[in-house]
């Protein structure tokens, strides 16, 4: 994994020691334990409610519950590539991971307005319309579209994903590769930055 991206996390876990450990010991392992005591484990790193301090740690509040769960199924297979979350999805089992779905999917999305280039993100609005915005639609801030919420996500964390569904080692769905590819060849890595920036501007 990427150094800078080990050391932000580092950095976010030693500031959340306590909520970390306390992450480690979810005692409620139980059929009753509901989202939100489950959900509750993972505010060290997530954020109150779902959303994250950031940077590099996205945030999970208002994503549709079946994104959020079938990623942590991935995470849980090995079949999305993570830093943590492999080994934290293999604590849960799949009912659980679908009560915390459930929980972080009502509660409420806080776009994360960051340091942003305003030209970059101009170009990056037309560049998301383009290529991304038929699935990632109204700027990628519907949870139905079941494909991650975009506008004011966290932008590094942005920028490592995008970096693996670039490299290979995520598996972006067919169409998205697609068009990522298209943008790439066009743009180059200039149109990647472009669209975090835009990403970054959400007020
Ligand atoms: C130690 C910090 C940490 C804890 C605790 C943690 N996460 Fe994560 N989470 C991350 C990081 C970092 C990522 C990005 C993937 C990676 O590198 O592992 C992530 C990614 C995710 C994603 C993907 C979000 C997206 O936009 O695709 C989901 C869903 C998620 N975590 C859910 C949870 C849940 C539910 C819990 C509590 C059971 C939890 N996480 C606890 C650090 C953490
Ligand atoms: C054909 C539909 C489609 C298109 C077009 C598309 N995406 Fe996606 N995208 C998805 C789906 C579905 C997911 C969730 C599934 C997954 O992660 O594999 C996703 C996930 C993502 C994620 C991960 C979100 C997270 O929180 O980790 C990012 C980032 C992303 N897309 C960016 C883009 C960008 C940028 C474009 C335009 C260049 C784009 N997508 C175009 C369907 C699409």
């Amino acid at each position: 994994m990427n150094l800078k991206k080990t050391m932000l996390i580092t950095a976010a876990l030693t500031s959340t020691a306590a909520l970390s450990a306390f992450a480690g010991s979810h005692g409620g392992k139980t059929a009753t334990a509901s989202g939100e005591m489950l959900g509750n484990t993972c505010a060290g790193c997530h954020g109150p409610r779902g959303n994250s301090f950031g940077p590099a740690i996205p945030t999970i509040a208002g994503n549709a519950a079946t994104y959020l769960s079938d990623k942590m199924k991935a995470y849980k297979s090995g079949d999305a590539p993570s830093s943590i979350m492999g080994n934290i999805a293999k604590g849960y089992s799949d009912a659980e991971i679908d009560a915390m779905a459930g929980y972080f999917s009502k509660q409420a999305y806080k776009p994360m307005a960051q340091k942003h280039d305003a030209a970059m993100a101009k170009a990056g609005k037309k560049l998301h319309d383009k290529y991304c915005e038929k699935c990632h639609s109204e700027a990628g801030t519907l949870a139905d579209d079941e494909s991650g919420l975009l506008s004011g996500q966290w932008m590094p964390y942005l920028e490592y994903s995008l970096a693996d569904f670039q490299s290979g080692a995520a598996n972006a769905p067919k169409k998205m590769a697609t068009k990522l590819k298209k943008l790439h060849k066009k743009e180059g890595a200039a149109g990647i930055e472009k669209l975090i920036h835009y990403y970054g501007s959400a007020k």
